[in-house]
């Protein structure tokens, strides 16, 4: 497929701006914009924006519809653009555990992203670095336990967040914690856990976080301790990582510095001496915009036009 149909649904939006961006700058040129009624006809990286009716997503004319809507407009759009013969990658968590619909981390399981139905689902933003990080060393030395627990900026929150955090002055004590509950954990909480099960395909793996939002613009972070089942010393987990593909090992992972790049910067890679045995610790940071989001998409969405080639 020399030129593919690529629709943004959400282009207006804090991924699908970003998303925009790299499709531009990976050279794709028949690409089209959509949002809710409000944005249509409002212009975005020189695109005029297009209303997300169920006709014009199912109207037969979409290749790849890269979704970056929330969880309910998901639900109701997806089935369209699938409908009209489009191949949907969506962000919102529609539809990442459904059974049969494949949560893609190309790094970590991208085979999976073929054996989609019409939907790939793409990980949450702290999912994505976390396990491009854990994959490698699981396949070294298996995982036994992990925490993890995140630092994650008001750009995950959308858009309105990131205006409200530029136009207001910087509260240093607003930690917060924005997510709704389930239970007695955040519900970004259990999806990192029963994200991270499913991808990496450990669905017994015990998996514990805390998810706090913190005054950055772009860029999660996120502590790790893992427990293997063989012994791996920090100096062998940091050579594995230096070749794992999409990670960057680094001195200290900030988010100013992986704001805007692609890969997941892992760093501060050290023995943990709490842990009883096989214990270690590290930090990552990793754009939620680019990696955690619409960059992972676009990766998903290539996987599947390469295919599509053959
Ligand atoms: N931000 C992150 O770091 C991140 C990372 C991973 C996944 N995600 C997921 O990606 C999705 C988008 O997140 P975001 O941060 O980009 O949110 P956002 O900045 O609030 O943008 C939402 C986008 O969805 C559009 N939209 C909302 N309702 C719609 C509807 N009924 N029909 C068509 N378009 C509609 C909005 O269009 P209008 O401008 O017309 O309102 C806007 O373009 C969410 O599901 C989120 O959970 C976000």
């Amino acid at each position: 497929m020399a030129d593919p149909r690529i629709a943004v649904i959400g282009g207006t939006g804090a991924v699908g701006t970003v998303a925009l961006r790299l499709l531009r700058k990976r050279g794709y040129d028949d690409v089209r914009v959509f949002a809710s009624a409000r944005s249509a006809g409002r212009i975005i990286e020189g695109l005029t924006v297009e209303e997300a009716t169920p006709d014009a997503l199912a109207a037969g004319d979409i290749d790849v519809a890269l979704f970056s809507v929330g969880t309910s407009a998901s639900r109701e759009l997806v089935p369209h653009a699938v409908r009209g013969g489009a191949v949907a990658i969506d962000k919102s968590s529609a539809y990442r555990l459904v059974d049969g619909v494949p949560l893609v981390v190309p790094e970590v399981n991208g085979d999976r992203a073929l054996e989609h139905d019409g939907i790939v689902a793409n990980p949450n933003c702290c999912t994505i670095p976390l396990t491009c990080a854990l994959k490698p060393l699981h396949e070294a030395a298996g995982l036994g336990r992990v925490r993890v627990s995140t630092y994650q900026a008001v750009s995950g929150a959308g858009a309105q967040r990131m205006d409200a955090l530029r136009r207001e002055p910087v509260d240093e004590h607003n930690v917060g914690v924005d997510w709704s509950w389930e239970g007695d954990e955040t519900e970004e909480e259990s999806k990192i856990r029963a994200e991270a099960q499913k991808i990496m395909e450990l669905p017994d793996l015990p998996i514990s976080a805390n998810t706090v939002r913190v005054p950055v613009l772009v860029g999660h972070a996120e502590s790790v301790w893992i427990e293997t089942e063989e012994p791996l010393s920090a100096a062998q987990a940091e050579e594995i990582l230096r070749s794992a593909p999409g990670v960057q090992v680094v001195d200290t992972p900030t988010p100013r510095d992986a704001a805007q790049t692609d890969q997941v910067l892992v760093g501060r890679i050290r023995e943990d001496r709490a842990a009883e045995r096989n214990g270690l610790v590290l930090f990552l940071a990793c754009d939620n915009l680019v990696k955690g989001a619409a960059l992972n998409a676009i990766q998903i969405a290539e996987l599947i036009l390469a295919r599509a080639l053959v």
